[in-house]
């Protein structure tokens, strides 16, 4: 059996994130032959080219790990309609310099979860544009647009609701799928 280790980006700062909450409860959702490990973004300094030929120690620990990963899982919530700037600013950092986008065939699923009815859909939709153009492969089915309601995680950070917990793992199994894809034909 061929382990893949992903690398998690939630995309929220805060302490109390109900997505990285969520994360964490994938962590223990995951078959055994994925590996999930959060790869933090909140340390990074807000990307300027100025800085590309002196570039920081943050910046290349960050892209270090997207490099060492097989692949990465995108858990986000919505920031009025679209992608918080923590996460732009963190995909900006894995980029560049032009020429070393660290992002280039990495297979990618993204994820999230908001108290809203349409959840984080619209920022998945920009994400989902964003990684089109950093050549990253993206999981396509099943999508996944996790409504947040106080009943979604017990007081240890689970999933409650058995039949959402079954489609997290239907989600996973479909994301493994599509990383032994592109692990056996690499588009890069
Ligand atoms: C939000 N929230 C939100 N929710 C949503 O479904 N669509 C949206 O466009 C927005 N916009 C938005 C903007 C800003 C600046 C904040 C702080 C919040 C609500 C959001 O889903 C809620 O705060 C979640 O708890 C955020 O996820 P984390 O940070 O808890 O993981």
């Amino acid at each position: 059996m061929t382990t893949y280790t992903v690398g998690y980006l939630v995309g929220s700062l805060s302490h109390r994130s109900i997505n990285r909450t969520l994360a964490l409860a994938l962590t223990r959702l995951a078959p055994p032959d994925l590996l999930l490990t959060e790869i933090p973004i909140g340390e990074l300094p807000l990307y300027n080219h100025d800085l590309d030929p002196n570039y920081p120690a943050t910046a290349q620990q960050f892209k270090d790990a997207i490099k060492a990963s097989d692949a990465l899982l995108y858990v986000t919530p919505e920031y009025n309609r679209s992608i918080p700037g923590a996460l732009k600013n963190a995909i900006d950092w894995a980029t560049r310099p032009y020429g070393t986008n660290a992002l280039n065939g990495k297979p990618s699923a993204i994820i999230g979860t908001s108290p809203g009815p349409i959840s984080t859909a619209v920022a998945q939709q920009h994400l989902k544009t964003i990684l089109a153009f950093t050549n990253s492969p993206v999981l396509g089915q099943p999508e996944a647009y996790i409504q947040y309601t106080s009943e979604l995680f017990d007081e240890n950070g689970d999933i409650k609701t058995p039949s959402t917990a079954e489609f997290l793992r239907t989600y996973l199994h479909a994301f493994t799928t599509h990383i032994r894809r592109h692990h056996d034909t690499p588009d890069r």
